[in-house]
């Protein structure tokens, strides 16, 4: 009997497109823009072309869970994060198979509640320390900002900050690499990494000199046998079960480093929009102002107090979903596979982008509108699993959730407990999609004291 004919690829409805280029041209003159009419024109599976490459959008979360978490194994990360392993090395990340199993495993219990609950008072102590340096008055880009806290937390965490000197060092380094990826990701054609643009010059630069510092971190710690309580050290000792393996100098290399760079520009960016989103919602803030003034009478907020800070909480989880600032996750398929009943052949890229999902009308009311109160009486629970997926999902689900989460809220907590800030008149506020979803000229605000 002849089997049953499945539709292909080409046959999933899409944009008309170019013969050189596909839709690489109307894609990367607005990313956002064109991801949304797609969608609304064309539904919930839609089919491009960037350049040779063949690009299948999933705009339903039925989809996305089919990929992330039913049918996980027949997709491998997409061409763009592939890319970073010649930079970031083999770390979670960009890992795949049996090795990134096992170092997920390794890695995981570092990532406890209780072994990140005892970093809180170290995020709210580097909080006070930069809001020593604001005053009344002042006109500060909160972006940049909430880059340095964050990096300064992520160093400490990881690698703990009594280092001084090289954990400086260390941060600098990643600035430089941060600024360089964020001019590469945002031109849709580069350069490969290897070749040697003035760019790349500058992001091999700042990998060597992050590698150099690392190893000799490693290697100190490794030698004294230390247990300074960060994050390094559990690495160090972390070890498998069955095998009784343990991380090389080379797998620990790579593993900070995606963790440094991972770990800080996400809940930068993140808190850097929920300060956007605040200036322009006076009752949001008024809220949250409230629920902190009632909480913490005036002290500075501890891990103890997260679970009566519900409000400030839902903020973050707002801004999550009304600026992802992971705009989507990509996968390549390794293997044929059924998607929304069509056949995807291997080697097509799939996308899902938090962007669409999140502003769908047939799973948020409003979707456009910035209303932190959705998320009261379990809307949660209540709604598809990925309908709101910021973390992404399935095994591959973010590592870091619950201390972006935790140093989200302790961040916006101690610093919205004592100072407001304002829309400066002169700042323009655009979006900038790259690895991460940032604003593309910061965010400058004026500061006023509560
Ligand atoms: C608001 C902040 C953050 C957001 C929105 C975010 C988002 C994400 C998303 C969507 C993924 C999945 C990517 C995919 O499936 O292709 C991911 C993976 C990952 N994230 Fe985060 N992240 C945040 C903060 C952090 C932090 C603080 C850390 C570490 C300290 C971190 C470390 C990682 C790592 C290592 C992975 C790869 C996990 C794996 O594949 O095993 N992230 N993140």
């Amino acid at each position: 009997m002849p089997a049953l004919a499945i539709p292909r690829t080409q046959d999933i409805p899409g944009p008309p497109r170019s013969w050189l280029f596909g839709n690489l041209r109307e894609f990367g003159r607005d990313q956002l823009g064109s991801m949304t009419g797609w969608a609304r024109e064309y539904g919930d599976i839609v089919s491009a072309r960037f350049g040779r490459r063949s690009i299948v959008f999933l705009n339903h979360p039925d989809l996305v869970e089919e990929v992330l978490v039913n049918q996980n194994r027949k997709f491998i990360k997409h061409y763009q994060l592939r890319e970073t392993s010649r930079t970031l090395g083999q770390g979670l990340l960009t890992s795949e198979g049996a090795f990134w199993r096992s170092q997920r495993k390794l890695s995981q219990p570092a990532f406890h509640r209780d072994r990140i609950a005892a970093y809180a008072r170290f995020m709210v102590e580097a909080t006070e320390r930069m809001l020593g340096t604001w005053a009344a008055g002042q006109a500060r880009d909160v972006q940049e900002d909430m880059m340095q806290l964050t990096l300064e937390i992520v160093a400490k965490t990881l690698f703990d900050a009594e280092i001084g000197g090289q954990s400086a060092e260390a941060s600098a380094a990643m600035e430089t690499l941060m600024r360089a990826f964020i001019i590469r990701t945002s031109n849709l054609i580069s350069a490969p990494i290897w070749f040697p643009t003035p760019l790349n010059l500058r992001v091999m630069g700042a990998v060597r000199r992050l590698e150099t510092l690392l190893l000799s971190i490693i290697a100190e710690r490794r030698k004294s046998g230390e247990d300074r309580g960060d994050l390094l050290s559990m690495l160090l000792r972390a070890q498998d079960e069955e095998s009784g393996r343990s991380m090389t100098d080379r797998q620990l290399r790579d593993e900070v480093m995606t963790l440094f760079m991972a770990g800080h520009e996400t809940t930068a960016n993140t808190l850097a929009w929920t300060w956007f989103l605040l200036s322009q919602h006076p009752e949001v803030e008024a809220r949250l102002h409230a629920e902190l003034d009632q909480v913490l009478a005036g002290r500075p907020p501890t891990v103890a107090d997260l679970p009566k800070l519900k409000y400030t909480e839902n903020v973050i989880n707002e801004t999550l979903r009304v600026y992802p600032t992971v705009w989507m996750v990509g996968r390549e398929a390794i293997e044929p596979v059924e998607l929304g009943g069509y056949r995807i052949p291997v080697g097509t890229t799939v996308f899902m982008p938090q962007w669409v999902i999140h502003r769908d009308s047939r799973w948020f009311d409003d979707p456009e509108v910035f209303r932190p109160e959705r998320w009261e009486n379990g809307l949660m629970q209540r709604i598809h699993r990925y309908a709101y997926f910021p973390f992404g999902g399935g095994p591959r689900i973010c590592i870091g959730n619950n201390f972006a989460l935790m140093e989200a809220s302790l961040i916006l907590a101690t610093i919205a407990r004592t100072y407001r800030l304002k829309l400066a008149p002169d700042a323009v506020i655009a979006l900038l999609p790259t690895m991460t979803l940032r604003p593309a000229h910061g965010v400058k605000v004026i500061l006023s004291r509560r």
